[in-house]
């Protein structure tokens, strides 16, 4: 990958969010391969930094910072940090989320902890929404950048497997996505959101094996999806090659949901 690296990215920097997780580094090493610069966070320290050990290289520079997405104050700093080490950001891919079960898979409205469901909106939602002020801010100065928010299938549509908390908190992303598309297009900031069906990353280990073989077993593709799938697709709506695209909502689910 090194020696072959496009530059599709020309030098851009672009912040990954959750970058630790299973799609969080397919999308920093299709950004490596494109020739992009990194600022990495997610709020797994020991994780973060064994990513950067694995991404190192001469061309590309990398900036970790642990970061707690649905903590304001840190996002403000992190904001702060990206902007004095590189005076700019062109890419923010929001892709920190979680999406707690319960013992025997996913949990009820009715048995539902308050609590939980606030956490997982404080993470998925509010984190997105404090990460694109921040960027959006930063973006504005260039007049020029890109959003992507990783959604979900279950913010599109009834999911059997998720909780409700999930499914509304991605089901806001993408509401978040249409208008802030609205608001910033005209400063040249396109917002897109992918929406992933189920794919194979540690976000999904947490189930029987038996409920992943039947989520397969009940896509047309007769599969689940790999995290580099996804990045392809965030790949694409951060190249020129989307270049009239915004406040779209692409599906990488195998055919699982059409509309
Ligand atoms: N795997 C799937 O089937 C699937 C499907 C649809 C959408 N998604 C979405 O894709 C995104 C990436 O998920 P993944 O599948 O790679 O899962 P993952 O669990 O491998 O990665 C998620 C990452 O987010 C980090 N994170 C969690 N809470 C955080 C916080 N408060 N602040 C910063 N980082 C935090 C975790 O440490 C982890 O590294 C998530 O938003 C997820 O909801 C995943």
């Amino acid at each position: 990958m090194r020696g072959s690296r496009m530059n599709e990215l020309n030098q851009a920097v672009c912040w990954v969010t959750g970058a630790a997780g299973g799609i969080g580094k397919a999308v920093c090493s299709l950004i490596i391969a494109n020739g992009g610069h990194l600022v990495v966070s997610d709020a797994n320290e020991a994780k973060l930094y064994e990513l950067c050990e694995e991404l190192k290289n001469e061309q590309t520079k990398i900036l970790p910072i642990v970061l707690d997405v649905s903590d304001q104050q840190e996002v403000r700093v992190a904001g702060e940090k990206i902007e004095s080490m590189f005076g700019r950001l062109d890419v923010l891919v929001n892709g920190a989320g979680i999406s707690p079960k319960g013992e025997n898979g996913r949990v009820l409205v009715e048995d539902m902890d308050p609590a939980i469901w606030r956490k997982v909106l404080d993470i998925n939602l509010n984190g997105t929404f404090y990460c694109s002020q921040v960027a959006v801010k930063l973006m504005k100065k260039h007049k020029k950048g890109h959003i992507v928010n990783i959604a979900s299938s279950a913010g599109r549509t009834y999911s059997p497997i998720t909780g409700a908390h999930y499914a509304a908190s991605k089901a806001a992303m993408i509401s978040l996505t249409r208008q802030l598309a609205g608001e910033v297009g005209p400063d040249g900031i396109y917002v897109n959101a992918v929406a992933p069906g189920r794919i194979d990353t540690p976000m999904i280990w947490d189930v029987a094996s038996e409920v992943n073989e039947n989520a397969a077993n009940n896509t047309p593709l007769r599969r689940l999806g790999t995290p580099e799938e996804v990045a392809k697709a965030i790949g694409f709506l951060i190249s020129e090659q989307s270049s009239f695209i915004t406040g779209a909502v692409i599906d990488v689910n195998g055919g699982r949901f059409m509309v």
